[in-house]
């Protein structure tokens, strides 16, 4: 039987997991759900964002679906953002977040993109300093991160299918750094076409990456980047399958796996019941695609919410229609699966 660890974290975290696990429960009804705890929430009452427990719960069920945490943009001492915590700590190196085009929310039909975005260094390492005067941050970049994450985009290409990988850097201004991460990956592609998996390769700095992200976003089909280009370059991309409020992640390692949508806590709507719980729905969807291997159960889910979007999308304004609340948009997809 399936496990399944739920943090819903904060804001309207607390507001779009109940969902996807309604929805979850529905596609597999003997799913054991564990609670747990972690976010700024968590941080206030207990003194730490991600208790020690979190992560036992994590490691035994082996796949969690995480909601949003809020991080204070100022230095907190003894806060450390739970995501970037839970990241690194249960080494979940890799960070997939598919872009693809729904029906009727999408500006453009013909963007189906994935991005694999290094999770545990790069400008998140976490290594800031400063004085009075000075402040500096470290960029750690290793073959060992960059390789696992070639690796893990080989694996996934394969059996999806996928084709072209753009690798995206900024190895002119970075040559030691970004030249290792480009290198690395390019190790690993060459290495992985000697096994009889061809992918093909290609190459773009990160400023005219986000261009063309921009301009021709169906030039992509694979994008593997560091860890920051591909925080920034994911919510650019998410524009094309209709903005936060559809875009899916998840965090994979070797053990564990944590499914979450990329947008954050959403303070400006939390509470009021109105969160789109689509990019929690299809971060579920990952968990049983790249997890559980239910992927017939995840294209399910999949088709479930592009049927519910024909429905309950407003074409004038490619959005869902105005006042719909977060349990009105789960029982229309319910009712499509
Ligand atoms: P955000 O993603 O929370 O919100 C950006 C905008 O998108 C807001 O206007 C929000 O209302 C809207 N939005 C986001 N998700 C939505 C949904 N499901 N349905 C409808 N509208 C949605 O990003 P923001 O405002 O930059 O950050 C707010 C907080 O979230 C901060 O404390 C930040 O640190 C945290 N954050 C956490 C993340 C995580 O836990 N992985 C990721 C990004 C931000
Ligand atoms: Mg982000």
């Amino acid at each position: 039987m399936n496990q399944l660890c739920v943090i819903p974290g904060d804001g309207i975290g607390l507001e779009v997991i109940p969902a996807a696990v309604e929805l979850l429960k529905a596609g597999v009804p003997d799913l054991e759900i564990i609670h747990a705890d972690a976010g700024w929430n968590c941080f206030l009452q207990h003194g730490e964002s991600v208790p020690q427990e979190t992560i036992a719960k994590i490691q035994h069920c082996g796949a969690a679906l995480f909601g949003a945490v809020s991080s204070p943009s100022y230095k907190v001492p003894g806060y450390r953002s739970a995501i970037l915590t839970l990241r690194q700590s249960l080494n979940l190196y890799a960070n997939i977040r598919p872009v693809k085009s729904l029906p009727c929310i999408s500006p453009r039909p013909d963007v189906d993109i994935v991005i694999f975005r290094e999770n545990t260094e790069g400008m998140y390492a976490g290594i800031e300093q400063a004085t009075v005067d000075q402040a500096t941050a470290t960029r750690v970049i290793t073959r060992l991160a960059s390789r696992r994450i070639a690796s893990k985009m080989v694996e996934i290409s394969k059996i999806s299918g996928r084709k072209k990988v753009t690798i995206v850097h900024k190895a002119n201004i970075l040559p030691l750094t970004d030249g290792l991460f480009r290198d690395s990956v390019r190790e690993v592609i060459n290495e992985s076409s000697r096994e009889g998996v061809y992918i093909q390769t290609d190459e773009l700095l990160v400023d005219m990456a986000a261009l063309k992200l921009v301009s021709d976003p169906a030039f992509y089909d694979v994008i593997i980047t560091t860890n920051l280009f591909g925080d920034i370059l994911s919510d650019v991309a998410s524009y094309w399958c209709g903005g936060l409020g559809y875009a899916p992640s998840i965090n994979l390692g070797d053990n564990a796996a944590i499914a979450e949508p990329v947008h954050g806590s959403a303070p400006d709507i939390a509470g009021k019941g109105i969160a789109n719980p689509i990019a929690a729905i299809l971060s579920a969807a990952l968990l049983l695609r790249y997890i559980w291997h239910l992927p017939s159960l995840a294209t399910d889910i999949e088709n479930a919410v592009q049927t519910a979007l024909v429905e309950i999308c407003d074409p004038e304004t490619r959005s869902i229609r105005s006042g719909m609340k977060t349990i009105e948009i789960l029982e229309s997809i319910l009712s499509y699966l």
